[in-house]
């Protein structure tokens, strides 16, 4: 049985590509899971992540992105095909990672945005269904699948959550990263009365970014974990996302990058490290929800 998390923030640039490109990997190397990374967001960026430009670029003219996808749905045409799409091997890890799929996005899906709330007109499932109808006879093939949605609630950020038993929060902590918390959690549950099978559930917000010398960052991780002492959110996970510029060389598909270590740093307060224990405890959560 597969457990299918969407990695969700209303706010950009809070670390949600980052940690859903790390936690596919650490999954995929230190856990031997079987892992899909669905990119949902029209920045493309835990595709090229995953498969570097030049690659995404070749699926995207022959149309083996979700855009082709949800653009069929628009268009009532049939030119998506699910086994073509799916990418067997990715990652720049030990020279790409059997373990580690992808469904990538496209900068085009872009041009569709306006146009998906009149699927309703063309094809006969609801506009959140195209995603579940698609993939649904391929969930099972992988232990874990993480999604990459984007920056807000709208109809793609919804597809993703309609195949999601959790979502997970990245946020950065500070006031404005944390302000929308209480609304993605209160339209998550709007969204629980239309979803066709079981509720998707918080598993828990990640600091993301954290700098331990900025006070702001530590009032801000009291005030979230006295929040979920309340009940008011699940958890907060124990790790924190340091603030690390081995980030951003993550982000890029570099040949020569083999180990974990390498890739993520392994010196002091590292990203490894980091990533190492979020995949950790994120695995133990479900575990413990499951049992
Ligand atoms: N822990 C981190 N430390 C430093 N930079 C980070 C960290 N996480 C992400 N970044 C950088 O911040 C930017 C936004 O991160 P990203 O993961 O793309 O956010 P999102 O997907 O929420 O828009 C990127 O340039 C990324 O490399
Ligand atoms: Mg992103």
């Amino acid at each position: 049985m597969s457990t299918v998390i969407s990695i969700i923030n209303l706010k950009g640039g809070v670390g949600k590509t980052t940690i859903t490109v790390a936690l596919a990997e650490f999954l995929a190397v230190e856990h031997h899971k079987r892992v899909l990374v669905i990119d949902l967001d029209p920045q493309t960026n835990s595709t090229v992540a995953l498969i570097g430009e030049d690659e995404w670029k070749r699926r995207n003219e022959g149309g083996q992105t979700l855009y082709a996808l949800f653009k069929d749905h628009i268009d009532d045409t049939y030119t998506f095909e699910m086994d073509k799409s799916i990418v067997r091997r990715t990652s720049n890890l030990f020279g790409g990672l059997d373990n580690l799929h992808l469904l990538p996005s496209s900068l085009d899906f872009v041009k569709i945005q306006d146009r998906l709330i009149y699927i309703w007109q063309t094809a006969l499932i609801r506009p959140f269904d195209v995603l579940k109808n698609a993939v649904k006879n391929h969930l099972d093939d992988y232990d874990y699948v993480l999604i990459d949605c984007p920056p807000n609630l709208g109809i793609v950020t919804q597809n993703g959550l309609n195949i999601s038993d959790w979502y997970l929060i990245p946020a950065i902590p500070d006031h404005l990263s944390t302000y929308g918390i209480p609304q993605i959690i209160s339209s998550v549950k709007n969204f629980n009365r239309k979803k066709s099978s079981g509720e998707v559930q918080l598993l828990g917000v990640v600091a993301s970014m954290y700098r331990s010398n900025v006070s702001r960052h530590n009032t801000t991780l009291r005030s979230l974990k006295m929040q979920a002492e309340q009940g008011e959110l699940t958890r907060l996970f124990e790790t924190k996302v340091p603030l690390a510029s081995k980030a951003a060389d993550a982000a890029e598909y570099a040949e020569g990058v083999n180990t974990l270590k390498q890739k993520y740093g392994n010196s002091g307060n590292s990203l490894y490290e980091a990533f190492q224990s979020l995949a950790e405890e994120l695995i133990t959560y479900v575990q413990d929800e499951r049992s």
